[in-house]
This record gives structure tokens, sequence and C-alpha cells, in this order.
């Protein structure tokens, strides 16, 4: 006998199809490809001078010093690495951040788990929350506030035919939010258009959530590869000296090279050190039940680095390399065709290009050029070689 009858409805047949994720499905797409001379400038990967993705060389070491030295695996708790959390602050906040008692962080499984426990904070927390996210931006950002819950309210932020900031109009619609509200920001090399706001528009947008009681939400995945380590985390610092409360979320996929071993941070600044205290409760709380405990091999190893002033060294170097490869890249990129002038003074992996979703299509097809659908390119993709192909294939786009 079966209690499953023909009058039931099947429980997976009640779920909507889904298109494959636009990003991650050119990973699939350019592997099929059997043309030779295709350009990869798909998913946000640094890559050398000869395409390929190397693990770096101060990840191999602590790599093969945790192999080596690594005593047990035993669970470590909702927390992650305590001391990786902690180095990471220092690096991101200044030597003090670890001591301060209003700042209160985790290890996340990427900065996709930093964002979405930092989202289902705030539902906890305040769940009429307007989330504002400057458009575009990652395409994973609003999905995942939406998946916790909260309501996103998109602002104006980029000019795609000027390649620039539209500055006041971003104030103008970010002066409607309410006492409460979060705002997203990207906290250096902005995903996906590279512009980012200079020292004194970020003294203008802290000034602005501080009249307005605004919550910043900083996004920080590419520490390092837009204009070195300090320089980086500059607005991060001003937006947290200025207000009283904030989140950041952080990644080491890309400074660190470790994509696939999903490390990140999430920490938040409170008003006060009980605050702070009853947050972490509550981040402990729900990374339980999303993911339980955060994997624990890349954190180490960004712990192992971090800890040891040689590989820390090392670290630093070749972090610099990849800054400036990408930025030398940016130059000759800018010089190709006018309007792609302002990739020059842009930073980070990526550029949006002026280009329709058709033209996106037919630089894949003729040319076997892979970019985003929304035309963002990852420069890292580029070599000096293959940015005349490059060039060759999308600049009678940009005269039309
Ligand atoms: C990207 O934007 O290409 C990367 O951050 C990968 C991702 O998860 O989307």
């Amino acid at each position: 006998m079966t209690l499953f009858t023909d009058t039931q409805d099947a429980l997976f047949d009640a779920l909507r199809p889904q298109a494959p994720d636009a990003l991650l499905g050119l990973i699939t797409a350019f592997r099929a490809d059997p043309r030779p001379d295709k350009i990869d400038l798909g998913v946000g990967v640094f890559r050398d001078d000869h395409g390929a993705t190397p693990v770096m060389r101060a990840v191999k070491a602590a790599e093969a010093r945790l192999v080596a030295d690594q005593q047990s695996k035993a669970y470590l708790g909702a927390e992650g690495d305590a001391r990786y959390t902690e180095l990471l602050a220092e690096l991101l906040l200044g030597a003090d951040a670890a001591d301060e008692e209003h700042l209160a962080g985790v290890q996340t499984p990427g900065g996709t788990g930093a964002l979405r426990l930092g989202a289902e904070l705030i539902a906890r927390a305040r769940p009429d929350a307007r989330v504002w996210i400057g458009t575009p931006t990652w395409p994973n950002h609003m999905p995942i506030f939406r998946a916790a819950g909260l309501a996103i309210q998109p602002h104006a932020f980029y000019h795609r035919d000027t390649g620039g900031i539209d500055f006041d109009a971003m104030m103008a619609d970010l002066s409607d939010a309410m006492p409460g509200d979060i705002v997203l920001l990207h906290g250096c090399c902005h995903n996906p258009t590279g512009a980012g706001f200079g020292a004194d528009q970020w003294r203008d947008i802290a000034a602005l959530c501080e009249r307005r009681g605004l919550i910043p939400f900083i996004d920080l995945a590419y520490q390092g590869l837009g204009d070195g380590l300090d320089d980086d985390a500059a607005a991060t610092r001003t937006m947290l000296a200025r207000l009283p409360e904030a989140l950041i979320a952080y990644s080491c996929d890309k400074n660190f090279g470790l994509y696939r071993d999903r490390v990140g941070a999430l920490w938040v600044q409170s008003r006060s050190g009980a605050g702070a205290a009853i947050a972490k409760g509550n981040m402990l709380a729900i990374a339980r039940g999303l993911w339980s405990m955060p994997p624990d091999h890349g954190a180490a190893v960004v712990r192992v680095i971090l800890d040891n002033p040689d590989l820390r060294a090392d670290w630093m170097a070749e972090l610099d390399a990849m800054r400036i490869r990408l930025n030398g890249l940016r130059m000759a990129l800018s010089a190709c065709h006018p309007r792609l002038a302002p990739i020059a003074n842009q930073r980070g992996m990526f550029a949006l290009l002026p280009l329709s979703s058709d033209q996106v299509i037919a630089a894949r097809e003729q040319h076997g050029i892979y970019m985003a659908p929304d035309g963002r390119i990852n420069i890292a993709g580029l070599t000096i070689d293959t940015i005349t192909a490059f060039a060759r294939g999308i600049v009678p786009y940009l005269n039309i």
C-alpha cells in the first residue's frame, strides 16, 4: 500500500525551474568552447601573465606548515578560528582593532556567508529596515538580502555612458532613507564597475549616514588589489570612526587567492561593548542554523600567514605584484579607445563596458570573448598579448 496517490501533489513539482547562474555558467561555457584563441573575462578570479590562477606562494608555504603541525581537526565552534578573525581585524582596521570592545567579529564561509549572516542579523534586529543598494552591483547582493526577508531599495550610483559615479543623484536618493535603514557600500574595487568614491565623497557619505541615522554595511572583498592594503581599507576606517554602528563583510577569496576554500568574516560595530556582545551571540546562533561552523582550512592558512612575519611579507609582495599587474592592464586597456579611458582611474578586478547584451553575446559568438551578461569584464583575464585581439573585437561596438 502507498500513501502517495495521484491526487497528492508531488513535492518537487511545485518548484519553479531556475535559470542557471549567469556568471558561474560562464565557467562551463568557456571550458566547452574549442576555440584556442578564446578569452575568459568572466568570473572574478585573478590570473597571471599566462592566464593561470596559481595558489599563492605564502598560501602553499602555510599549507605545508598546517599539514606538518596541525594536531587536530576537532570542531572549533560557530565562531570559527578566533585568532584568524583577530588578525584580519588588525589588517583591516588597524593594530588596536582586536581590543576594541565595540567590535565583534566571526569567521564566515566566504564574503557571501558574511553578507548573508549580516543580512539575517539585521532581519532579526530590525525586520523593517530597508537595504539601499547602488546600481549596478554584484548580482548576488540583492538575492542575499532578499533571502533574509529584507526589502531592497535601489539607488543611483553609476553612469554607464560616462563611466563615472553620479554622486549628486546618489546623495539625493539616499536623503530619502529612513533612520535605521542600511546602506550597502563596496569598501573598495567596486564590483562590477571598478568606480570608487574619493576620500571627500566618503566623508560626505559618512556625514549623510550620521545626519540621517543610516547604518553602513561595507562589503570588502578586494583589500590590497586597488591601491594597497591600507589605502583600500581607508574608507572603511573613515566610516567606522564617524559612525556608531556598522557592519563589514570581508572576503579573503581574492587577496589570498583562496576562492574555493570559502574564507570570510563578518564584523559589527555596536554603540557599546554590551551591544557588541549581544550582536555576537546572535551572530553565533544564526550561524549555527545556517552552516553550524565555517570550514577551517582556508582561515587557518590566513592565520598562519598573518601570524608569521616572513610569510606575511611574502604574501604582501605577491599581492603588490598582482595589483601592479591589474593597474598596468587598466592603463593599456584605457588607451584602446576613448570610451575605455575611465578604466585607467578605476580600481580592482572589474570594468563595466558600455555594451548592450546583444553586443556581449556577439563578442562571445564571433570573437570568443567571454564576459558577464551586463558587459562586466575581469581585467585580470587579459594579458598584454590578448589585449590587442580583445580591443579588435570590442572597439567596433564602441564606435556604434
Ligand atoms: C565575481 O563577481 O565574479 C566573483 O565574486 C564570483 C562570484 O561569486 O560571483
